[in-house]
């Protein structure tokens, strides 16, 4: 056995991690062996500064719970996250991009017809989306499951007022025979991500926004397509350009057309003012 030098310690490593059982954990742990080391040689990290990081790494884990994910935070933070959507969402031009899922998602939402208003009464602008779901050669997809979610007219989950322990704001629309879908809902405001720890310790400490744009969440399993989590978001509004985790695209920002009040798309009518986005789901058929 050869004693450690600075020299021959990264070799060491990754000799020894080289013996992982699963060639796939190999293949992870001597590429993450010879990167760290890198970057400790790159920047000649010092004593205090690896204490720091490791403070800062267990004072995230500690945060974490079921309800709250820091660690998932620090990678949407850094790029981590989106860079894993983009290298497993690899569809053809014309599908719709996937974006990042985020830690507000719920299983179980509630089915609830075409035009359903899912804001049950929330304060807020009205707003309708609608559009088809299509395959990526223009079928229509009827029974197609729309799980949607969003923040409120704040920009606020329901998770993070202390009042609340209902879902809200959150519903499974069924695209009819012919593809189309109907939503209503409030618009949604955009948001800070959660800055009292340590994630937001370490932005304070830059001139990073730490707000997200105005978006809508949407997530579309069907059979025989890859499954689609991704966004709408609000054109013209603030921080498109800066979202803190990297999750904004064209082809997925849209317009909130200004609509005076009288017939809906739903069919119905409003008495008041209200914003209209439309938008068709393009999904990527799945090869195997
Ligand atoms: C969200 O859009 O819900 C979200 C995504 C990443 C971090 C925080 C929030
Ligand atoms: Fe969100």
């Amino acid at each position: 056995m050869a004693f450690v030098n600075e020299d021959n310690i990264t070799e060491l490593a990754l000799r020894r991690w080289g013996t992982a059982h699963s060639p796939r954990l190999a293949q992870l742990m001597t590429a993450l062996v010879r990167h760290i080391h890198e970057f400790a040689r790159e920047v000649e990290l010092t004593d205090d500064e690896w204490l720091a990081a490791i403070e800062w790494l267990t004072a995230t884990g500690q945060l974490s719970d079921e309800k709250r994910q820091e660690f998932i935070l620090a990678s949407d933070v850094i790029g981590l996250s989106m860079l894993v959507v983009q290298l497993n969402n690899r569809f053809s031009p014309t599908a719709t991009p996937a974006t990042v899922l985020g830690p507000f998602h719920i299983d179980g939402s509630p089915p609830v017809p075409f035009g359903h208003d899912m804001s049950d009464g929330l304060p807020g602008k009205p707003l309708f989306i609608t559009g088809k779901v299509t395959d990526t050669g223009g079928k229509p997809m009827p029974s197609a499951v729309l799980d949607v979610w969003q923040a409120d007219s704040d920009g606020y989950y329901e998770s993070q007022i202390a009042e609340i322990d209902e879902a809200r704001l959150r519903a499974k629309y069924q695209t009819r025979e012919d593809g189309t879908y109907c939503i209503r809902t409030v618009a949604p405001l955009g948001y800070s991500i959660p800055m009292d720890g340590p994630v937001g310790d370490l932005i304070k400490k830059t001139d990073i926004s730490h707000f997200r744009p105005a978006h809508v969440h949407f997530l579309i399993d069907e059979p025989g397509h890859h499954k689609l989590i991704t966004h709408l978001f609000q054109d013209g509004v603030e921080y498109l350009d800066t979202d803190v985790v990297f999750g904004t695209k064209d082809a997925l920002v849209v317009e909130f057309v200004e609509r005076p009040a009288g017939p809906t798309p739903d069919g119905g009518q409003l008495d008041q003012p209200y914003l209209h986005a439309t938008y068709d789901f393009v999904l990527e058929p799945t090869t195997d």
